[in-house]
């Protein structure tokens, strides 16, 4: 009995985000990062302020967490990496694999550019066996990052964050914060994007340019704005049928309850 009891806390204890040597996980899913927890995604109050755009190839640029309000608070873990495209990626991990009409259901593969001096911020790179086991193709084991140990850090909280050498397009940064262990709040911070100062990636990695309105748009430089416009609807479809996806499988869940 008690060592089943010892057992379950250990499986527990290594689900949760502040697990004191770093996430094991290598992507941002909502409801295994409460079941680690023991607790519901709570507001932390946090905001993330990101530069305009990147330059692919160029300087590393300033990524910082800080609450709306501009007061300081504290924090202990973190995860957080970015992906292609303009999409927050809990959004689409809420999604199991395979959800037809979604595309990247489960989270996008790729982690893009890699992060800095993170030793000096007592962070390090993900294991690459934890990301490799959740199908994430880092651009190097810095792609992905959590703490590797209790931080006792206080926002604002910035990590330096240099953009792949090859162009990305837009991309999105994702990133969850914990205050403490198990039963302390923590918060998914709503995701920003940064564009690319050399525009849109070759080969779109997000649905937008495979509609045949965005495509037909891509061609012509003189509708630029129309393509635009194509792209942000065609986005705007991938997110409802996430949210779709997402409410139908709690809808499920209920009526299995019952
Ligand atoms: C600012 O926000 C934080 C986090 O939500 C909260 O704990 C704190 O009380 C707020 N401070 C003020 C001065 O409103
Ligand atoms: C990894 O990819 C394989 C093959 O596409 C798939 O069957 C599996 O469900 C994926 N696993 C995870 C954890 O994403």
């Amino acid at each position: 009995m008690h060592l089943l009891q010892s057992v379950a806390v250990l499986t527990l204890a290594a689900t949760s985000l502040a697990f004191p040597n770093g996430a094991p996980r290598c992507k941002i899913t909502e409801s295994i990062i409460a079941a680690g927890h023991k607790l519901q995604q709570g507001s932390l109050g946090l905001v993330m302020q990101l530069p305009a755009s990147y330059t692919p190839g160029g300087a590393a640029i300033p990524i910082t967490v800080a609450a709306a309000n501009g007061s300081a608070v504290s924090f202990a873990g973190v995860l957080a990496y970015v992906t292609p495209g303009n999409i927050m990626d809990s959004s689409l991990t809420a999604v199991p694999i395979g959800t037809p009409n979604v595309p990247s259901a489960g989270g996008i593969m790729q982690h893009v550019g890699t992060f800095a001096n993170l030793a000096a911020q007592n962070l390090r790179p993900q294991t690459a066996a934890v990301c490799t086991s959740q199908n994430v193709t880092n651009d190097a084991d810095a792609s992905t990052i959590t703490h590797s140990q209790p931080l006792t850090a206080q926002t604002p909280f910035t990590v330096m964050w240099t953009p792949p050498a090859a162009n990305a397009g837009p991309v999105t940064v994702n990133m969850v914060i914990s205050s403490g262990s198990s039963r302390t709040p923590w918060q998914i911070v709503p995701s920003g994007q940064i564009q690319s100062t050399a525009g849109a990636a070759p080969a779109a990695p997000a649905a937008p340019a495979t509609t045949p309105a965005a495509k037909k748009n891509n061609n012509k430089k003189t509708k630029k704005n129309k393509a635009k416009k194509a792209a942000k609807g065609a986005a705007a479809k991938v997110l409802n049928a996430v949210k779709a996806a997402a409410a139908k499988a709690a809808k499920k869940a209920k009526k299995a309850k019952k």
